[in-house]
């Protein structure tokens, strides 16, 4: 049997329709930007393997890493046992990261990592013996999809199935001018709000929508003066996206946990972190007045891990990687993506192509939302005909309904982002 009927036959794939027919491209190889399939047609990846690969595919600095690592210890359970991938990573995140973090939680994915900022939120206030147990989080938000991370999510048809599920969050609009201000000031003065989960600067799979630091600095403080926890889920804007380390870096005001994942890695293995503040931590620690629950656990224990968490070869990755990204090569990398990007869109509004109804960009994120006629969002029909449009062009897009992104690996060439800007803009509906 061929590979994509055998695929087709055993395999399950995420965020896939399941229709007559349709195969999966099988892909064989991949090197810098490009991906390669079975029949040897080459792809740029332009959006970086859904938001995860920072420097391209093979990067020999991050292959060797890995190939040392496993060598030498492959896997070790995180709990009673460290080892110096993990003790390393996390000295260098804590080094690039805003001043203020101080412990590094491991996990293998952003769901997961964003799963762990919610539960250490909710035992933080329960430690210290306050009962806080309403979430605020932006509407349309997407924070991954296990139940937590759906909860806080915007209800949508990702979470339809399982509404009944879910817990109550209250959402507010980001996109609200000041009304968001108002509305926020309005739940924090309850005083029952445990914490504000968002994704900063950019809600990612909303369709790229690009907001301003100075409405979430203004929440932030909100926040900060009405004792509510703030989560910054950094999951995709994290290492570089956003023109900067982090986007928090664009704030004024600190956050008290953030969630990193996807790029953590360099995009190659899987690993997830939630780094949050001492005073955080400190509500978990033992205290000699408090009694055991008998079995030598202590009731202000966090009780949460995963097997794999802190895999040791996946750290390894992360070192390397974050090495990579502190380069001069990298952070030129980054600057010229962007700059090409604003270019790009200062071409778009200059020249209103009736194709395309607006453009927006911030670091190497880029959005152009297509003129239609239909609701505009993930369901929109044009959605199939773009995908097939790029993809037999030989560039990999996920359109969001009638918006297509890019996120494009650091490497990619000059040559290649003019490649991808024509395309999208010569698509004819
Ligand atoms: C902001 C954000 N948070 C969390 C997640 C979930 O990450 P994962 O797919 O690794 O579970 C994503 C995935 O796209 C994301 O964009």
């Amino acid at each position: 049997m061929s590979l994509p009927l055998s695929d087709k036959q055993n395999i399950w794939h995420p965020y896939t329709r399941i229709r007559q027919g349709e195969l999966n491209i099988v892909i064989e190889k991949a090197e810098g930007a490009y991906l390669f399939d079975s029949d040897g047609k080459r792809y740029i990846d332009a959006i970086g393997s859904w938001w995860v690969n920072l420097h391209g595919h093979g990067h020999p600095a991050i292959v060797k890493a890995i190939a040392n690592q496993a060598a030498k210890l492959d896997h070790i359970m995180f709990a009673g046992f460290t080892h110096p991938p993990a003790i390393k990573l996390a000295e260098m995140l804590l080094e690039v990261l805003p001043a203020g973090f101080s412990k590094v939680f491991y996990s293998d994915n952003g769901s997961t990592a964003v799963e762990i900022a919610l539960k250490m939120c909710f035992q933080y206030w329960h430690n210290k013996g306050r009962m806080k147990s309403k979430v605020i989080a932006l509407e349309n938000a997407y924070h991954g999809d296990t139940f937590g991370a759906m909860s806080v999510g915007g209800r949508s048809i990702f979470t339809q199935a399982f509404e009944p599920f879910l817990f109550d969050v209250e959402f507010i609009s980001i996109d609200d001018g000041q009304n968001v201000v108002e509305s926020f000031k309005n739940l924090v003065e309850k005083g029952n709000v445990a914490c504000f989960i968002f994704e900063p600067l950019v809600q990612g799979a909303a369709g790229m929508n690009i907001y301003p630091a100075a409405v979430l600095d203004e929440l932030l403080s909100l926040a900060k003066a009405n004792n509510v926890l703030c989560i910054a889920d950094e999951v995709f804007t994290g290492f570089g996206r956003t023109g900067k380390y982090f986007s928090i870096d664009h704030l004024q005001n600190k956050v008290d946990i953030i969630c990193l994942s996807k790029g953590l890695s360099g995009g190659v293995l899987p690993l997830g972190a939630t780094v949050c503040r001492e005073e955080i931590f400190q509500a978990f620690a033992e205290e000699s007045n408090l009694l055991n629950d008998g079995e030598g656990l202590n009731i202000r224990t966090f009780f949460h891990g995963h097997s794999f968490t802190a895999n040791p070869i996946a750290c390894a990755a992360a070192i390397a990687s974050l090495e990579l990204l502190k380069s001069k090569e990298c952070t030129d990398s980054i600057s010229r993506i962007e700059k090409q990007n604003q270019e790009f869109v200062q071409k778009i509004r200059s020249n209103s192509y009736p194709t395309i109804s607006t453009a927006r960009c911030l670091g190497i994120i880029l959005a152009v939302e297509y003129t239609t006629s239909e609701q505009t969002g993930y369901l929109n029909q044009i959605r199939d005909k773009l995908y097939v449009y790029f993809i037999d062009k030989g560039i990999v897009l996920r359109p969001l309904g009638n918006i297509v992104y890019i996120v494009p690996p650091n490497c990619i060439s000059d040559e290649d982002l003019a490649f991808v800007y024509e395309a999208i803009l010569s698509f004819q509906p």
